[in-house]
């Protein structure tokens, strides 16, 4: 299976669905759906075999080893059966937002376009706003399939754009519907490199360090290693907690044996006391459970001291015990 370098997790499940980075052997159904869907597609002329091998060759392979590439796509499974494809293109990394895109196997679209289309563009919402942290989805169709309007809104969008007759392919003009989508604020993502000055500047605080089981002081240069280790870790979840503004805190599991979460989690101390650690703790709870459905158990250690915490992992109903002079807190799923 080819793996997109950028992406922390490949595979995306939704019961029987899933997503994977495009499969090489999905091509030539992706080349026949193209050109019996041209009518509403970016797209001239029909597209040869010769044509789709080269833009996979050429364009496609190079995507998987990039650092920002432009556009990330995905065979759209059933089972091990491919449905459709699509993903985020012209993603545009210093305005971090993205075009989703997305073609269902022409002979399903009567029946399953909703249903399929809904399911694809909750994976989209995880790539992009977990996986990548963007901050912006936006669809741009043309306005001749009326019908995928209301199921593009029940997926959250909203209308944003009408731009008349622009150019489709070569002499033709179609209208063009834009529509947006923001992630739900505050949100979960996971840590990127960006995030190093932020995170260091919480971890030297001395009400974090007040609490924690290292209570040295840690330098910058440590800091970095650690960080860069724990973002390329595929056995850590490391979330953002963020809004529109400003990061709040900061959730980590570090999986062990496959199964085991450790957790440990801060709040930014300039923002302690306002219900973000609850809710930050709650969220990344929900996101371990979406994406990274083997995790069984996640657990902790509390000093006695810290009430703050206590509460917190009492209120979601973990087992807590003693453990020589701290408390360990256990929840299994
Ligand atoms: C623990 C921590 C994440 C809590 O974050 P927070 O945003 O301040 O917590 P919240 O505002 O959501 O409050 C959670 C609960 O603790 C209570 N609480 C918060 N600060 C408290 C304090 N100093 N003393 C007593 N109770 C406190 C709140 O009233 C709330 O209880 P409630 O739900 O019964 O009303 C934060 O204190 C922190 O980052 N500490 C340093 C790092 C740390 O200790 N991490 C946890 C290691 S296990």
């Amino acid at each position: 299976m080819n793996t997109y370098k950028i992406l922390h997790k490949q595979i995306y499940r939704n019961d029987a669905y899933s997503i994977v980075p495009i499969r090489m052997e999905d091509r030539d159904d992706i080349m026949r759906w193209r050109n019996e869907q041209i009518y509403h597609l970016r797209q001239s002329k029909p597209l040869t075999e010769e044509e789709q091998d080269n833009y996979f060759n050429k364009i496609i392979q190079p995507l998987f080893t990039q650092d920002k590439p432009e556009q990330l796509l995905f065979s759209f499974l059933k089972g091990e059966e491919c449905m459709g494809y699509g993903g985020l293109v012209h993603i545009d990394w210093e305005k971090q937002k993205a075009e989703v895109s997305f073609l269902i196997a022409s002979h399903l679209e009567k029946d399953f376009l909703q249903e399929y289309m809904t399911i694809f563009f909750g994976f989209m919402d995880e790539v992009a706003f977990v996986e990548l942290g963007l901050n912006k989805l936006f669809t741009y169709a043309y306005d001749v399939r009326p019908h995928i309007y209301p199921i593009i809104e029940a997926c959250g969008f909203i209308r944003k754009e009408f731009l008349p007759k622009q150019i489709k392919s070569g002499e033709v003009y179609a209208d063009v519907i834009i529509h947006e989508k923001e992630p739900v604020y505050p949100r979960l993502r996971l840590a990127n490199i960006s995030d190093m000055e932020t995170t260091f500047k919480w971890a030297s605080d001395p009400l974090v360090r007040k609490f924690s089981f290292n209570k040295n002081r840690i330098t910058y240069p440590e800091h970095q290693q650690w960080f860069v280790n724990k973002i390329n870790d595929k056995n850590c979840e490391y979330y953002i907690f963020q809004n529109q503004h400003q990061c709040l805190g900061s959730i980590r599991y570090d999986i062990e044996n496959g199964d085991s979460g450790r957790i440990s989690y801060l709040v930014d101390p300039s923002l302690f006391q306002k219900g973000y650690g609850k809710m930050m703790f709650g969220m990344g709870i929900e996101l371990l459970k979406k994406r990274r459905p083997e995790v069984k158990q996640i657990y902790g250690f509390i000093e006695p001291e810290n009430i703050a915490c206590l509460k917190v992992v009492e209120f979601y109903g973990f087992s807590i015990m003693l453990e020589a002079d701290l408390y360990k807190v256990t929840k299994t799923f």
